[in-house]
Parts: C-alpha cells; structure tokens; sequence
C-alpha cells in the first residue's frame, strides 16, 4: 500500500501562498510604495475604486469592502433587521462562518441537507424546512460550484423570503452564464488569502443591488456612523485596509485567467481520475471556479496517507460537520446524513493558480495507483 509509485524530486504542496503571489511581487510593490505615500490607510481611494471594480466584475450595482467574510455574512442579516430568533435556512454541509453569522446576529440557523452530486444545498429540501419564522435562504456556493439557483430563487419567490449568498469559495463561479453574487438581495465574499482572490491578510465585501442595503452595509462596517461621531446604528469594525484593497485591486484583474488556470487543471483531473473515485459533477448550465477540487473514496484516510507517501499533500474540506463542533453544542444531538458522508469521504487534491498540468497528470497517475 506504502509503495512509491512515482519518484517526485519534491513534494507537492497543497497550498503555497508565497508562489500563489509571486507573479504579482512587482506590480504589489508598486502599490504598496503608493498607499505608504499616501498615509491614508483605512477606506480611503484604493478602497472606493476596488468597490467599483469588483460590483462591475460580479455585474451588480453596489459593494462595500469589509473586515471579513464572515463580517459580510453577518452584516447582511443584520441589515435586515429582521425579529430577533427569526430562522434563517443554510446547508448542512458548509465552513462553520456561515452558521456561526446566523447565531452572531441573534437569529436561528435550521440546516438543510446537501444534494450528494452537488455537495450544495437540495432545493428539493427547503421548503420542508420552511415554518412562519422562516426569513432568509443563505445559500452556500461551496467548492467554487454555484447552487442549483432557478428553483431556489422560486422557493424564495413564492414563501417571500430574502436571499443571501455565501460566495466565500465561489469568485468567478457562474450559473447560466450570471456571476455568483449577483443571486441574491445580498452576496458576501471572503478575500482571504487562499481564496481565488485572495489578499495579504484579511478582507471581504457585501454585494448588492439596493443602495439602501449598501448605506447601511456602509455605516455598520464603521461603527453604525455616516457622519463622523454620529452614531445611527450599533454597527462594528469591520473596514477595509487600504492597502489590501490596492492589493486586491492588481489581483482582481487577472482573476479570470487563476479560474481559467484552475478550470485547466480540473479538467485533467476529470479526464485521468479512475472510476475508483467519485469527481466533482459538471453540468453545463455551471461554470464551477474550483476553489476546491474534492474527490470521494470510503478509504479516505487511508487515501490521503498513501498520497502522502507519495509526494502529495492533500487536504480534507471539512473533516467534522458544523453540528457535530464543540461551539455548536446545542446541534449535536442532531444528524445529516448525507453532511456527515461528505464529511467522512471528501480529500481535497491541489488545484492552486501555481501548480501545472505535469503536478496534475503526476497527481492522477498516483491516486489511481491506489487500488482499495
Ligand atoms: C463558505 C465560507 N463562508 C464564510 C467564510 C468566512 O470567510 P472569512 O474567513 O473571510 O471570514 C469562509 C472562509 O473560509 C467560507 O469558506
């Protein structure tokens, strides 16, 4: 089972934020030596015209650049204001930001099984979940790959309900040919670093087509205020710097050729994967960014041992369920099947803007070598 089957000079890396942002070190000086002139460091130029840029790419109206993803999240519910406790629909199968936005804006997170050939929330599931304290649909793009968004949008349509996207792991994503983030009433972005647009530190935005939703978004991110020392809201601190934001900005133009690259190296993994595995399904009315590129096997563990011994770091996205984690003790007892098998089977093979079409064809040739 250990055996080497391809001599690799070297490992290959999961992840590696140093090569990820190499091709950029020239252009990032330029901008940082500006900011640093400037001495104006937190939602200043850089901060307004990345807003611009990024509302254009995602072809909405409006964004406001924040601390974080989750900030995005949970500003997005509280911008509603919405009655305390009101519930609030996510996918079972998510990152714990999404559910832990729910709870950080005093509402009730009620978790919907995924569709098992999406790992996406089942719209065949929702309106079971439905009840008269139902406000909002969160939807979550994971892995990169949209929602099943046509019949979502109808469930929301007809049960009056608001919808917001979790578009942490899905920039340059598309479904029938509309960018994720341009779905709901709200989108929140995560810019962390290993996201396909990352920055050097922490970051996100809310995405909107209500300009009210952006003046509030607006005032919350800087302590409830749109004039200085006048507070309207109980808001928090949640501010874009402006040198990520400069930094985004040189990222952002060549987000489309990172999804390209990565588009490249799925479609090889598509390819060359042996029937052994289970692939990430492909549909032509989604044009999936791969954040993530996730395969299935019941020997999970054990896979990802053997590809170890071999040269390749892997790494499983996510290895225990949101209720099945220690801070969410009070969904413990609960049980999504279908949440806990991904979370039993998924490894997450490297698929970043620095690794080649030879890592992925050495990558392949090795998985397929395991033969349980
Ligand atoms: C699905 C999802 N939602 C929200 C977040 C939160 O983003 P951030 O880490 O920027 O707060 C993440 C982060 O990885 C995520 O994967």
């Amino acid at each position: 089972m250990t055996k080497t089957i391809i001599y690799l000079k070297t490992m290959i890396d999961y992840e590696n934020l140093q090569k990820v942002n190499q091709p950029y070190f020239k252009e990032f000086n330029i901008v940082f030596n500006q900011v640093l002139e400037s001495g104006w460091f937190v939602l200043g130029n850089n901060v307004t015209e990345f807003e611009k840029e990024f509302a254009e790419y995602i072809n909405v109206k409006y964004c406001a650049g924040l601390a974080s993803g989750l900030d995005a999240l949970t500003i997005s519910l509280k911008i509603l204001d919405l009655p305390e406790q009101s519930e609030v629909i996510v996918p079972s199968n998510t990152y714990i930001a999404t559910i832990l936005s729910v709870l950080l804006s005093g509402h009730i997170p009620v978790l919907v099984e995924p569709d098992l050939s999406t790992y996406n929330i089942d719209p065949e599931r929702i309106e079971d979940a439905i009840t008269a304290k139902t406000k909002v649909i969160m939807v979550v793009h994971l892995y990169g790959k949209l929602c099943n968004m046509d019949p979502i949008m109808d469930i929301c349509k007809r049960h009056n309900l608001f919808l917001i996207e979790d578009c942490a792991q899905a920039h340059g994503a598309s479904y029938k040919g509309k960018k994720a983030g341009s779905f709901g009433d709200m989108a929140a972005f995560s810019f962390y670093p290993t996201k396909n647009l990352g920055c050097l530190g922490d970051g996100g935005a809310l995405v909107t087509n209500n300009s009210e939703y952006l003046r509030k978004a607006r005032m919350l991110r800087n302590y409830g205020s749109e004039k200085k020392y006048y507070n309207e809201y109980q808001g928090v601190n949640s501010r874009l710097d402006e040198i990520q934001a400069a930094f985004l900005r040189v990222k952002l133009k060549h987000l489309d050729e990172i999804v390209s690259h990565k588009n490249k190296l799925a479609e090889v993994y598509l390819k060359g994967i042996s029937e052994n595995f289970i692939t990430p399904g492909v549909h032509r009315d989604f044009f999936d960014c791969y954040h993530i590129f996730n395969i299935r096997h019941k020997k999970r563990d054990m896979l990802k041992q053997f590809l170890f011994e071999n040269g390749v770091k892997t790494e499983i996205h996510y290895p225990l369920p949101p209720h099945k984690q220690k801070a969410l003790k009070f969904m413990n007892s609960l049980s999504y099947p279908i949440s806990e098998e991904i979370h039993r089977t998924t490894l997450s093979l490297p698929v970043s803007s620095f690794h080649t079409i030879d890592d992925v064809q050495k990558i392949t040739k090795i998985l397929n070598e395991f033969k349980y």
